[in-house]
């Protein structure tokens, strides 16, 4: 299994000042911290990163949330990294999360859920590359 995973906190969890509860429920998971930013998607650069949901119903109002203001983007490091930070951050939909999860302290709605975290080795680097150049990578 990979080492890296890469996770963004969404713009409803920064609104709600959720970033230091975050970030801690993290690190305490066992997580490194990598690269860390706080930044914003353009409309293009949430279309584009989402696009494996073009066809789906949700996607404007997807790139429009995830656009919509500030996120912090991070490359974490520890073995099984993309596995055990899914489990980390639950289901997608809160209501279907575990207990312990970060999207059970802090997610909204299947839509505004927090955090997202990468769903395979090969999306985990291209979604890192997105963000940072290699030498904002420690
Ligand atoms: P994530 O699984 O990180 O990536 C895809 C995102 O699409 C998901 O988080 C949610 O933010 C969003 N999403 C998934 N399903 C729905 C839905 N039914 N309605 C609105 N947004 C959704």
């Amino acid at each position: 299994a990979g080492k890296r995973t890469f996770t963004m906190i969404k713009p409803d969890a920064v609104e709600a000042g959720n970033i230091g509860g975050i970030l801690n429920m993290i690190t305490e998971g066992g997580f490194r911290i990598v690269s860390l930013k706080l930044t914003q998607l353009t409309v293009a650069d949430a279309q584009k990163f989402y696009a494996v949901h073009a066809e789906r119903p949700f996607y404007g109002e997807l790139v429009e949330f995830m656009s919509r203001g500030p996120i912090v983007a991070a490359i974490l490091e520890k073995d099984n990294a993309v596995e055990d930070f899914r489990t980390l951050i639950g289901a997608t939909n809160p209501a279907d999360a575990a207990e312990g999860t970060i999207r059970k302290k802090y997610a909204k709605s299947i839509g505004e859920n927090a955090v997202h975290g990468s769903d395979s080795d090969e999306n985990a680097e291209i979604e890192a590359a997105f963000h940072f150049a290699g030498r904002e990578q420690f």
